[in-house]
């Protein structure tokens, strides 16, 4: 069943029924300010930082699920009745309900009674502030007299706290209101020099304190002073600051009118905070001309044309024509936007993260790099540098860091051996994209300590080092707290009720090993060398693949099973995904990451390793982490044997890994396997299974229920997962083959056998390739002319002359 349908054209997923399974959601904001937005106008924002700087209240795991929003009323004056056109939070019988979740914006509207409504939002590019644009139609034959009310509730700005710390904040909330714009000033007295502010075009009550504007026990289903249909103009002190507006809406047959709201952050020079001078009022010289600005209709419109704009100049960098309706989607618009969001909020706030929780993983956001460097290059860097500065001395990582204070987070630490890897594959994935070597010049501290400064190359050379420091009894690399997989904690031995699986150590780490690691080892080595290669550092270069070399003999001698890659040694010594164990024999992160970086091309066992995947762990829903799922606590493996089986890393599908198999599909060359595994968790693909998928049907979730589940195929955690870059990767670097390299745009397809061909055009440092494949025989050998003339190679070289405009070729047999 579906619960609504994509329009391609528009770039645009419309629902059409607002009890969704759960919330389907969209991000607005790509930049400073953000917000989260269900298909019910459900959702908070935040400025940079959601745990920090909350700008809206919003009540996680609420009942019903998704309360607390950018709620809009309307009401009928003739009959007192009233109505929220986004079906939340009345759920009011309202018709032709659609929300069209689009590229930054996002327009929830619906009809009731002749009166059709509905309201844009979005947040301007450049701007800390979001628009809420509101049109209202009257469709009756005869004059319509309606009320309108918009409503938020304020943040006291550290959302951990302001859901916690009652016996304070009851206490400290502010408001000014001036000129009809309600400013929420809670803690400006003191310490802080931002506020908030919520301003109307046509402002004409207001009410600022929540008890005031909902009444006595009642909730936002029906607002008290919306049912009276006047607000009570209150001012907070204390209790819970709100800002809710009214505005009259007269309106003849067929009038449409058109109301703006603008809520918004904003910053003062601490010296600049008052004014006058001495006084305890906002400064607000600088912020009203911005208000001014966006609450006129075209002000807001042209901020919107610009976000459109953006977004179609930002996606165009890639645009393909395949065969497949599902793949060009996603890799035209939704995987790519979704790889925005992921850059940008890491993992910090979706539904499923609060927001107060993880800040910016030092795993997580190189990965996300892979997926997103092509569209804003110069933020790729800058987080590459913000991200090499939390490294440690010793090449280690802090496992997160908080994105406003760009400092390495001591309550998770390090440990996680896998995490300076990550840090190769993001440069060298900035260096393929961009060219850019000045990159690897530029001083880089460690710890944040200044005075530490070193050039970032370095910082990869102790990245590579790291490993080789932390070797284990089989010469393996040592595990530490985890390693991609946070639930394999070999070291933690945890048998105290809530301790953290990722902070507790109990072993001291010298014999648990990870096959996974090796492969990572293996595979980040090769990306350095070819780095130091390129830099003329041959024999550096040569040192790199030396200690590879060395790596791949111990993975053939300790990480092979007989049929499949190992993946892991415990701290017992005793294998972990080997045929020999009862429970747990074979996972995919090893296997996929070692086909991937081509380890067993030659001596057939990546082929081997992946027919296991093929014969073990794949599924209609996609291929799950291991099997058989643990059925039980294992003391000395850790959280991944504390979920049910068949969730999450027990043998759930973890949708950010199977790209790994693709791509290592890819390699053995069979593109049928490949594009087959990557239907098969493409939600767009699944759209017609939501009522069993659940989430959004345009963005990956993080995992899908695995075959030992009772819920086999049920998506959870949308939205912020690897799962984005590592799919946009895979479909677009390896089975359509458009990939960068250090030397020049690489075209490589291995794609379905029944594919006749397809057509992409990419924009690679400044230039744009249109590239035609066509299938002339089965197979992947291609031969490229290049502008008319044939090539050697698969390396389309950058031009020379300064031509903009290159045509590609490829012939496939
Ligand atoms: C989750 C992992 C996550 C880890 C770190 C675990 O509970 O299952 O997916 O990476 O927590 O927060
Ligand atoms: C989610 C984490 O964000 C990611 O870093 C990790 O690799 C996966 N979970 C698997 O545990």
């Amino acid at each position: 069943m579906k619960y609504g349908y994509f329009d391609d054209r528009n770039r645009e997923y419309v629902i059409t029924q607002p009890d969704t399974p759960l919330p389907w959601m969209n991000y607005l904001g790509c930049q400073a300010y953000f917000g989260i937005i269900s298909n019910t106008a459900g959702g908070y924002s935040f400025y940079r930082d959601a745990r920090l700087r909350r700008i809206s209240r919003y009540r996680y795991n609420q009942v019903p699920f998704d309360v607390g929003g950018r709620y809009i009323y309307l009401r009928d004056d003739e009959t007192n009745e009233f109505w929220s056109p986004s079906w939340q939070p009345t759920q009011s019988d309202i018709l032709e309900y659609t929300c069209r979740h689009g590229m930054g914006y996002t327009t929830i509207g619906s009809s009731y009674k002749g009166i059709e409504a509905h309201t844009r939002y979005f947040v301007p590019l450049d701007e800390n502030l979001e628009i809420w644009q509101l049109t209202v139609t009257n469709h009756r034959s005869t004059r319509a007299a309606l009320k309108g009310f918009a409503s938020i509730e304020f943040c006291l700005w550290d959302a951990q706290d302001d859901a916690t710390n009652f016996q304070r904040n009851f206490n400290t909330g502010q408001v000014e209101v001036e000129d009809g714009v309600i400013y929420h000033k809670t803690e400006y007295r003191e310490r802080r020099n931002h506020f908030a502010y919520f301003g109307c075009s046509a402002p004409s009550r207001f009410d600022t304190q929540r008890e005031a504007f909902l009444g006595r026990y009642r909730g936002w289903d029906k607002p008290k002073s919306v049912e009276a249909g006047e607000l009570t103009n209150s001012i907070a002190h204390g209790w819970s600051p709100i800002g809710a507006h009214q505005v009259s809406i007269d309106l003849e047959p067929n009038e449409t009118a058109q109301f703006v709201f603008v809520l918004g952050y904003h910053e003062n020079p601490v010296e600049k905070k008052f004014d006058p001078p001495g006084s305890q009022i906002i400064n607000k010289r600088t912020v009203k001309p911005v208000i001014a600005k966006y609450l006129s209709p075209a002000g807001a419109d042209a901020a919107f044309e610009k976000l459109r704009q953006y977004w179609e100049t930002t996606l165009g960098i890639l645009q393909v024509q395949t065969p497949d309706a599902h793949t060009n989607r996603m890799v035209n618009i939704w995987n790519a936007y979704q790889c925005m969001a992921t850059f940008n909020m890491s993992r910090s706030a979706s539904f499923y993260e609060s927001g107060i929780g993880r800040g910016l993983g030092f795993r997580d956001s190189n990965q996300d790099l892979l997926g997103f460097v092509h569209m804003v290059p110069s933020r790729a860097r800058e987080r590459i540098l913000d991200l090499a500065a939390t490294q440690l001395p010793t090449g280690g990582a802090y496992h997160q860091y908080q994105p406003l204070t760009k400092r390495g987070n001591n309550d998770i630490g390090g440990g996680f051996n896998d995490d300076p890897h990550w840090l190769i594959i993001g440069v060298s994935a900035y260096l393929k994209e961009t060219g850019d070597w000045s990159i690897l010049d530029e001083p880089v501290q460690y710890d944040n300590e200044p005075g530490s400064e070193k050039p970032l190359y370095e910082h990869l050379q102790r990245s590579f080092n790291y490993t080789l420091e932390r070797l284990g009894p089989h010469g393996l690399p040592l595990i530490g707290r985890a390693d991609w997989n946070d639930c394999l904690n070999l070291n933690c031995f945890s048998d105290t009720p809530g301790q953290s699986f990722q902070t507790t150590t109990n072993k001291d780490g010298k014999v648990a090993e990870s096959v996974f690691i090796a492969a990572l080892f293996v595979y980040a080595g090769r990306e350095l060398a070819a780095i130091a290669q390129h830099r003329g550092l041959e024999a550096e270069a040569k040192k790199y693949i030396g200690e590879t070399e060395k790596q791949l003999a111990v993975i053939n001698e300790h990480g092979w099973d007989g049929e499949w890659f190992l993946r892991a040694y415990d701290d017992f010594g005793a294998k972990i995904g080997s045929n020999e164990c009862a429970e747990g024999k074979v996972f995919i992160e090893s296997n996929g990451f070692c086909a991937l970086a081509g380890i067993g091309l030659e001596d057939g066992k990546a082929l081997k390793a992946m027919n296991a995947m093929r014969d073990h762990l794949a599924t209609p829903h996609g291929i799950v982490v291991q099997q058989p799922a643990y059925s039980k606590y294992y003391l000395q493996l850790g959280e991944i044997s504390s979920y049910p089986p068949g969730y999450k890393e027990n043998a759930g599908i973890f949708c950010h890994v199977n790209p790994w198999v693709m791509i290592g599909e890819t390699r053995l060359g069979r593109g049928d396997a490949a594009h087959d595994y990557y239907t098969r968790i493409n939600p767009s693909a699944r759209e017609n299974i939501s009522e069993l998928h659940r989430c959004e049907p345009y963005v990956y979730a993080q995992m899908i229920a695995g075959k030992d589940a009772p819920t086999f195929g049920e998506a959870k955690n949308s939205w912020l997962t690897g799962t984005a870059a590592w799919n946009y990767y895979a479909i677009t670097q390896w089975i359509l083959g458009i990939r960068t390299s250090l030397s020049g745009l690489e075209i490589a397809p291995v794609i379905p056998k029944n594919w006749p061909g397809f057509t992409a055009k990419r924009v690679f440092r400044g230039v744009t390739y249109s590239i035609t494949i066509q299938r002339k025989g089965p197979g992947n050998s291609i031969s490229l002319t290049v502008d008319g003339q044939p090539i050697d190679g698969n390396i389309v070289p950058i031009p020379t002359d300064g031509r903009k405009e290159v045509n590609v070729v490829g012939i496939l047999t």
